[in-house]
């Protein structure tokens, strides 16, 4: 088993092989998902939508990203781990984003972290991999600027947007970022991003031409409930066998069918003597 580094994934994309990811958030997924061979496993901030229950990720704090994090990383034998940058955690000042990203790394145990922004993330990037922290860029859709957005919405669609994306991530990979997701965009902007940058772009919702794919495994996995955007496909529907397994606990326990007596402990030898009671 080859650990994977920010070499190989870089390599990959030199030699044009496809960069694999995925999102998730817990030490059980993360043990199966490294199993798989996938290149990245990411401890994202979606882990407020999809384990939290939160409305969008805004609320996720540094704490929550930390716990979840050690315990991705001790499911993890080969993939690289890298978590996300909650919001508030580096967009204050360059000094808290570099001191930050040290708490993911030396408290998470992350090999890289990943924050939202372009152009204006510049000097917060420079300043994080100059301390030796690999960097993973975001652009296109970042989900902690919904407010200014309006919405999860498809960006670049019109070409004055389409231009500033890209320019957003040539930024970030001047900047020193060791690749970068492209979230929400139309596949065009995505293969213009993806000529031009020397780092491997991750689409999710970028179409065909990045030179990998990142996707939040509870979706993969038919886990999201209702949330099902056109980019994402589900490759099992776990929702409806999760919740069949429920039901039938639940009417085998009414039924008196379980426990029996193969899922029932019982003693050594012999029955239980009666207790003698105390006077
Ligand atoms: O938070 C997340 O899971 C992400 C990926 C989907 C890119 O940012």
């Amino acid at each position: 088993m080859k650990k994977i580094t920010t070499v190989k994934i870089q390599e990959k994309k030199d030699s044009r092989k496809k960069i694999t990811a995925l999102a998730l958030y817990d030490y059980h997924f993360a043990k199966i998902a490294d199993q798989s061979e996938v290149d990245i496993l990411l401890v994202g901030d979606s882990l407020g939508t999809t384990v939290l229950g939160y409305e969008n990720t805004l609320k996720v704090t540094m704490e929550d990203m930390i716990r979840h994090t050690k315990a991705v990383k001790r499911g993890t034998k080969r993939a690289l781990v890298a978590a996300d940058m909650p919001f508030m955690s580096f967009q204050v000042s360059i000094e808290r984003a570099v001191e930050n990203a040290g708490r993911l790394i030396q408290e998470g145990g992350a090999e890289a972290v990943k924050l939202e922004g372009g152009e204006e993330m510049l000097d917060t990037i420079e300043a994080i991999t100059e301390i030796g922290i690999p960097v993973i860029g975001h652009v296109g859709l970042t989900p902690q600027s919904i407010h200014a957005f309006g919405g999860y919405k498809v960006r670049g669609k019109k070409s004055y947007e389409a231009k500033r994306i890209v320019e957003d991530a040539l930024a970030v990979a001047e900047a020193g970022a060791f690749c970068v997701v492209l979230e929400g965009i139309p596949l065009e902007v995505a293969k213009e991003i993806t000529n031009r940058v020397k780092i491997p772009t991750i689409g999710i919702g970028a179409g065909q031409f990045c030179d990998g794919q990142i996707m939040v495994f509870h979706d993969l996995l038919g886990l999201s409930g209702d949330f099902k955007p056109k980019f994402v496909k589900q490759y099992v529907q776990l929702e409806d066998i999760i919740l069949k397994a429920a039901e039938s606990f639940v009417k085998e326990v009414e039924e008196s069918k379980y426990p029996d007596e193969s899922t029932s402990y019982s003693m050594d030898k012999g029955h239980l003597r009666p207790v003698k009671k105390k006077v």
